[in-house]
């Protein structure tokens, strides 16, 4: 069965490239991103877990811990890691699952039959603090992800999940921000100190609140 916005991440035990894990015990209270490629030694997915080991420290920034996931073994994926780590010029440090009976992939129907029957489609689900998918995208093989956008829609979550406002199209951290639909101007004007422009009666703006 696939999983929806708000459900609850099924736990999983795993072997990984940094030992084994506890999904659960390895998220603790952050937020996580798990994601899954097709194949080891494939050029987007190297692309990919390069640009996912430069960005480490906007993740760790952000309270996200990362963790990839291929159905390949864990001896391809050391071999492989040396390569992404020579060609990407980066140290991978995030765990790559090893799911070779595809335990995890099944779990969060990650195997798309009519996309591939073997191989993982490139998904990538954004797990908050209390265990709940806040977010899935879903890739085909052909198609590297933007991590600059995985950042962006952290940022988001993050922000909602703590104010009563929603992010506008194209929105990037420190941009103005939606008043949610919820709350009434004469409220709004109270909570937002620095101010609510009023476009229309329901289309609200105010400057991102949890900056200085
Ligand atoms: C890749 O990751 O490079 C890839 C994998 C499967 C099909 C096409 C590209």
């Amino acid at each position: 069965m696939s999983l929806r916005l708000g459900d609850i991440a099924p736990n999983f035990q795993a072997k990984t490239s940094i030992g084994d894990i506890d999904f659960y015990a390895y998220l603790g209270n952050s937020w996580g991103i798990l994601f899954s490629h097709p194949a080891d030694y494939t050029p987007v997915c190297t692309t990919e877990l390069g640009k996912t080991a430069f960005l480490q420290e906007e993740f760790a920034k952000r309270n996200v811990k990362v963790l990839a996931l291929s159905v390949d073994s864990l001896e391809k994926h050391a071999g492989w890691i040396n390569d992404i780590n020579e060609t990407q010029h980066v140290t991978v440090g995030f765990p790559i699952i090893a799911d070779e009976d595809r335990t995890v992939a099944n779990l969060y129907d990650m195997i798309h039959p009519n996309a591939s029957e073997t191989f993982t489609v490139r998904s990538l689900f954004i797990i908050g603090p209390d265990k709940k998918v806040k977010l899935f995208i879903t890739y085909p093989a052909s198609t590297g992800r933007n991590f600059n956008e995985i950042l962006r829609v952290v940022d988001s979550l993050q922000l909602t999940a703590n104010y009563s406002v929603a992010t506008p199209a194209n929105w990037e951290a420190g941009e103005d921000v939606i008043v949610v639909p919820a709350i009434k101007t004469e409220d709004a004007i109270v909570k937002f100190p620095k101010g609510v422009k009023v476009v229309k009666p329901y289309l609200r703006y105010t400057p991102q609140p949890n900056l200085d």
